[in-house]
């Protein structure tokens, strides 16, 4: 299967969010298949990354490390210089960003476990960073084939709420969600050939997930490989005709 559908050349791609867990097991697997040029793998501990570091020592130049806190816009336009630098254009971005109860981001229960502090850190990170990722790489997505995913979240979508809790995330998604519709429709207009999905990628066993992987059903924690390739696969799948849709991992739309 192709990456992108209408792709006829080898990709070049971002992942944003590359140091560990979805991230990371998309940068190993987009590696693995010849089609792929190049993988740009972003985070703010890009360089430090063992993993990451154990990728480029077997993969040499096809992959690039790239250190960027993409809450930071000034950060994200170094980012684009450098990426400019030696490359004009990305037929691929995944942005992993997210935090559920890291860097200031709490998964309150109640109203009373509210802050102002936790809204704003789960948002700069979850919704914020996302869609100025997308807005600074924009120079990069012109023309050709390019697909924009960012990983949502099945929790953000209001029709499938039914169990409450978890106010910063769940909104935050949700505000996501909206900027990915909204930007893919401009998009269109810009290049009829680019594709803009929020993917909810199932609950995978990674650092976010940790601390609640107790109540996940038996057979339903996915390893960050499995959920990797149901992401590529899915992005191999729906092209511009599907532009500013919300896919889960299993190809099944979710509601906004
Ligand atoms: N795991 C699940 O069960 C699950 C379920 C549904 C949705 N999701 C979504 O899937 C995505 C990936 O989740 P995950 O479980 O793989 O999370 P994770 O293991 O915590 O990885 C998050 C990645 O994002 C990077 N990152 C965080 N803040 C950043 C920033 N400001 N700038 C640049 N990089 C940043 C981290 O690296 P550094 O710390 O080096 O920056 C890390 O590489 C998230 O959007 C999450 O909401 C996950």
């Amino acid at each position: 299967m192709r990456l992108l559908p209408e792709l006829n050349s080898d990709a070049r791609v971002l992942i944003a969010g590359a140091s560990r867990g979805i991230g990371l097991a998309l940068c190993t697997a987009l590696l693995a298949r010849n089609d792929v040029a190049q993988v740009w793998a972003v985070a703010r501990q890009a360089s430090t990354s063992t993993e990451l570091a154990e990728l480029a020592e077997r993969y040499g130049q096809r992959l690039k490390r790239l250190d960027c806190d993409a809450r930071d816009e000034h950060a994200l336009e170094a980012l684009v210089s450098t990426i400019l630098e030696q490359c004009e254009h990305l037929h691929l971005v995944i942005s992993t960003l997210g935090i559920l109860h890291q860097d200031g981001a709490k998964a309150e229960k109640a109203l009373s476990q509210l802050t102002l502090a936790s809204l704003q850190a789960t948002f700069a990170t979850n919704t914020f960073a996302p869609i100025l990722l997308l807005k600074h790489l924009l120079p990069l997505l012109r023309k050709q084939p390019a697909t924009f995913v960012a990983l949502s979240a099945r929790v953000g979508s209001i029709g499938d709420n039914r169990l409450g809790g978890w106010y910063s995330y769940r909104a935050s998604k949700a505000a996501l969600n909206q900027l990915l519709h909204t930007a893919s429709i401009e998009l269109k207009r810009l290049n009829p050939a680019a594709t803009v999905l929020a993917i909810h990628p199932g609950t995978t066993d990674t650092q976010l997930s940790q601390p609640f992987q107790g109540n996940v059903p038996e057979g339903q924690l996915f390893e960050p490989a499995f959920s990797a390739d149901r992401i590529i696969e899915l992005v191999g799948t729906h092209g511009p005709d599907d532009s500013g849709s919300f896919w889960a991992w299993d190809n099944k739309p979710i509601v906004w």
